[in-house]
């Protein structure tokens, strides 16, 4: 079986969480990572061996071989993310609903061929 190949948005203190358990899992690869510290870019592709790192997470979610995006952003920041990795066809994964523009992401849950998982 092929790998699930995931991106992870936000590799603060929780991002580095999702990380971690990512790594763990035998069938999962993590393809790439986006946060505006560039310092913290970095420390975490180091720590995980992550060879793909981008300051603009629009170029993370334009990749076609990702299948799946942690958004692990602060709150008030949510929401841009969730929508451009729905741009693609990967299923989004973020940490509880943002209260910042909630229904919005609702809306994007009912588009065909996406999905979202909180
Ligand atoms: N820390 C925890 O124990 C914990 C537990 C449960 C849920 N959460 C949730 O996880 C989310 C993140 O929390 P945290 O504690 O990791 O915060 P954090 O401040 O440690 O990390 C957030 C990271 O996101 C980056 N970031 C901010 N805007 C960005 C953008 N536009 N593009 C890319 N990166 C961006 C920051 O540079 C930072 O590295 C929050 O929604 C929080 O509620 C955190």
């Amino acid at each position: 079986m092929s790998k699930v190949r995931v991106g992870v948005i936000g590799v603060g203190a929780f991002g580095e969480v999702h990380l971690a358990a990512y790594k763990t899992l035998h069938d999962v690869e993590i393809v790439a990572i986006s946060d505006t510290s560039e310092s913290r870019l970095r420390e975490m592709a180091a720590k995980f061996d992550v060879k793909h790192c981008y300051a603009d997470y629009n170029e993370l979610c334009a990749r076609k071989d990702i299948d799946l995006v942690s958004v692990v952003t602060p709150e008030a920041h949510h929401l841009a993310p969730v929508l451009a990795a729905f741009g693609q066809e990967s299923i989004s994964f973020w940490k509880s609903p943002s209260p910042h523009g909630w229904r919005t992401p609702r809306k994007s849950w009912r588009r065909p061929r996406r999905r979202a998982c909180s």
